[in-house]
């Protein structure tokens, strides 16, 4: 889906990429560089489209799933995925779709799994982590922050709280026929 499609009012219309989902296979394998523990996290999805990241993780034992959407349609649809997931799946929690801009979204109290999919700009991508960052200062906490097309990279580094882990190549994007790029950040309590 083109930009132009996108159906919000929001200024940072402008500011985003096109419309594309996550392929199940790659986003397993960058949940893999997860703990296991996972009961006190929250999972979100910044620009989370269709919701197929938010079908994904809620099979792992997440507190809570949450996606934030900006296009109405895509919004409405993740809402009639996520109908149809929890009507043939026993889930713990069923996830949420949150129809707001990213830069809106309140940032979840408690350890955290952030996951973008290359959903906006520079500004849009510091806008959110301006956030992440004044959260993260009034309560420091574990954050793990899943960058699938890590294009703004910079910016998450410059932030001061996040530095890069190790991670190897993912599976193919099968309708690209090839790996995307992929980088791991975690803030210091990672290593507690
Ligand atoms: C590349 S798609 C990724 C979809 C999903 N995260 C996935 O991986 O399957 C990016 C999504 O970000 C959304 N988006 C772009 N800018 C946004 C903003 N400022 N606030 C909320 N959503 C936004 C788009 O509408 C689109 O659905």
């Amino acid at each position: 889906m083109k930009r132009e499609h996108l159906d919000t009012d929001s200024p940072n219309k402008k500011f985003a990429t096109i419309y594309k989902a996550t392929a199940a296979k790659p986003f397993m394998a960058m949940l893999s560089y997860l703990p296991k523990n996972l009961e006190d996290f929250t999972f979100v999805d910044f620009g989370s489209g269709r919701g197929r990241t938010l079908l994904l993780a809620s099979e792992l034992p997440f507190k809570r799933v949450v996606g934030v959407e900006f296009s109405t349609t895509l919004h409405a649809e993740a809402n009639n995925n996520i109908d149809s997931y929890c009507g043939r799946r026993k889930l713990g929690n069923r996830p949420e779709s949150i129809l707001a801009d990213a830069t809106t979204f309140p940032i979840p109290n408690g350890p955290l799994v952030i996951y973008m999919f290359d959903p906006f700009n520079a500004t849009v991508t510091k806008g959110v982590f301006d956030n992440i960052v004044a959260s993260y200062r009034a309560c420091p906490r574990i954050m793990y922050f899943l960058y699938y097309g890590p294009v703004h990279k910079k910016i998450v580094l410059d932030t001061g709280i996040f530095s890069e882990l190790p991670t190897a190549p993912l599976p193919p994007d099968p309708t690209l026929g090839r790996p995307l790029a992929f980088s791991l950040f975690a803030t210091p309590e990672h290593n507690n």
